[in-house]
């Protein structure tokens, strides 16, 4: 007799990222040469310095339970983070660290909405958020954005979503998968205004650091009393320290939203991996001369990978200034027949070009945007310009 899984279960759709880089993965394993732009995930190592605190953690036995918010040690590193770079003053009390920032925005998703309770989700958005939302039994209520406005979110926009159901908006700057980032005066307006109509935000800051062009990341919870009181600051190290697999993220905010976090991570998961929390305080407070050499290095990536993708045909690029994923509008070529097949959208043009190209990426509709597909540039020169030759030839 086979099992019924509950609705909630089976509303809920795998992580289209993960999907494509495991079919790209099973296919290289197959002894097939796949260019995976899927990972959405650093392809550098881990610093050394943050393995050797990991290490050193586990010789000295730190390998038990912690505390479930986090440890002590942490919560300070992050307080003094948060102080030093963007400029807002938390006590450890207003931390906690979970098993990744996925994990953090879970936990305020679940603490913050009731059944029915709106959460607003500007597209192109991470397709995380919207399957969040719903496991907590919210609405996700998603405000496309353009290309024309660069992919930002316009009071205008946001305005006519607004309603008394209106609970949380999700900000993430810089954006997966666009690449956007809002300025200080964006963000400013934006968070003021829904603030301003009783709406938490939850500022996503996950690739912070990983700007060019000389872009200024701005975190709204530093705006003044009345946005620390209102906004949620959700930060990590899996991408800025190449850690993804370390599983630590973290959110700050009022103290009771936090408390309650906590309260619900003790009953679910305890505290989060022992030794990762020791390398995470290393990553935040220690060296930090590995940062810039790996945003320099995505930095020349993207320059090559967002000339190629504007040059091919009917493809356009808007040029991202921060996180690692260029985001093309590939919907011209929606309606052709392309290996035998009609291609209807992101998913068709996806799988044509992993069966037919050899290029692995990720398709724009889960992410709210059918137009576009997502390449992570986070793999090497060699590959990019090899996929980018591929793409360009099963296109023409
Ligand atoms: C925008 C954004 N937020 C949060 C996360 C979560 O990262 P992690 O759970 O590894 O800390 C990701 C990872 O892909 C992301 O792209």
């Amino acid at each position: 007799m086979a099992i019924k899984l509950s609705d909630m279960a089976q509303k809920i759709k795998p992580s289209a990222t993960l999907a494509v880089s495991s079919k790209a993965k099973a296919m290289v394993k197959e002894g097939i040469d796949v260019v995976n732009f899927g990972v959405g995930e650093p392809d550098f190592d881990t610093p050394q310095n943050i393995k050797i605190a990991g290490v050193k953690a586990i010789e000295s036995g730190f390998t038990k339970y912690t505390p479930a918010s986090g440890i002590p040690e942490l919560k300070e590193a992050i307080c003094e983070k948060l102080s030093k770079e963007n400029g807002v003053t938390y006590q450890p009390d207003q931390v906690i660290v979970s098993c990744g920032g996925k994990h953090s925005i879970y936990n305020l998703l679940y603490v913050l909405c009731d059944a029915g309770d709106d959460v607003i989700i500007p597209a192109p958005y991470w397709l995380s958020y919207s399957d969040m939302a719903v496991m907590v039994g919210g609405v996700p209520v998603i405000v496309p954005t353009s290309e024309e406005t660069g992919f930002k979110l316009t009071k205008e926009a946001l305005a006519e979503k607004v309603t008394p159901k209106s609970k949380v908006m999700i900000l993430n700057s810089p954006s997966n998968p666009t690449g956007m980032g809002y300025t200080k005066e964006d963000l400013r307006e934006l968070v003021g205004f829904a603030i301003e109509k009783g709406i938490v935000v939850i500022s996503d800051e996950m690739y912070e650091k990983i700007v060019y062009d000389g872009f200024q990341h701005a975190s709204p919870a530093s705006f003044g009393e009345e946005f620390r009181d209102m906004v949620i600051t959700v930060n990590g190290v899996s991408k800025t320290y190449a850690m993804t697999g370390w599983r630590i993220g973290y959110a700050a905010g009022p103290t009771e939203v936090i408390k309650a976090c906590g309260t619900i991570q003790s009953q679910v998961t305890s505290g989060p991996n022992a030794m990762a929390q020791k390398a995470a305080v290393e990553a935040l407070i220690g060296d930090q001369s590995e940062v810039p050499k790996m945003v320099a290095e995505f930095d020349k990536r993207r320059k090559v990978i967002v000339k190629r993708l504007n040059a091919m045909k009917d493809v356009s690029c808007v040029t991202p200034i921060g996180a690692f994923y260029a985001f093309p509008n590939v919907s011209k070529h929606y309606g052709r027949k392309l290996g035998g097949k009609v291609v209807e959208n992101s998913i068709g043009m996806c799988n044509y070009l992993l069966e037919h190209a050899r290029v692995a990426a990720v398709p724009g509709e889960p992410f709210g945007a059918d137009d576009h597909i997502r390449f992570s540039y986070a793999t090497s020169m060699k590959r990019i310009e090899e996929g980018m030759r591929r793409m360009a030839k099963a296109l023409k």
